[in-house]
């Protein structure tokens, strides 16, 4: 066992694993965070998507060891208690049916639109390609990340972007 201090959702978290130990399971066994899924294990699903620097990563397939930055989970995403603007989105369009996959959608998807602000239905398909989802949920998920770029886009006429919006589906 090796002790580690990692930053998860803006918080210093200490633990001790085996520096071979996948971060999923860091995240989901020693740290008590289980919006992050396992699905398949071999980085194939992206059920367990979540953010290492910005960018989306497989924690299923990523040693503790390795980890070289701040984490971000389905639980960090939004701040100060509003929804991020994925998040309102998926209300609005109703998008989970059982949920499973439904973190690892929105944490590939919030890094799209960190880099994307107004992505095509290509670049969406694009970017989400590695994440499955066995109810089919595809063409609402499109829908509402179109939306949340709608979101932003608006946000941007009228004032500086933040990261997470108060919108209409958030209130509902
Ligand atoms: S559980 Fe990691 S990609 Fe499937
Ligand atoms: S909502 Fe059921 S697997 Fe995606």
């Amino acid at each position: 066992m090796t002790k580690y201090q990692l930053m998860v959702n803006g918080e210093a978290r200490q633990f001790e694993a085996s520096p071979d130990m996948p971060l999923l399971w860091v995240l989901r066994d020693k740290l008590k965070l289980k919006g992050t899924k396992f699905g398949c294990g071999i980085a194939q699903c992206g059920a367990c998507t979540v953010h290492v620097n910005g960018q989306p990563v497989r924690s299923c397939m990523l040693p503790v060891a390795g980890v070289s930055g701040p984490v971000t989970t389905i639980e960090g995403l939004s701040q100060e208690g509003e929804l991020h603007p994925l998040q309102s989105a998926w209300i609005e369009h109703d998008v989970p049916q059982c949920g499973y996959c439904q973190s690892g959608q929105i944490m590939s998807a919030a890094a799209l639109l960190a880099a994307n602000r107004k992505p095509t239905d290509a670049e969406i398909d694009g970017a989400m390609a590695g994440n499955y989802c066995r109810c089919g949920t595809y063409v609402r998920i499109r829908a509402a990340i179109h939306t949340a770029a709608s979101y932003y886009n608006a946000a941007s006429t009228a004032a500086p972007v933040a990261n997470n919006l108060t919108s209409k589906g958030a209130a509902e």
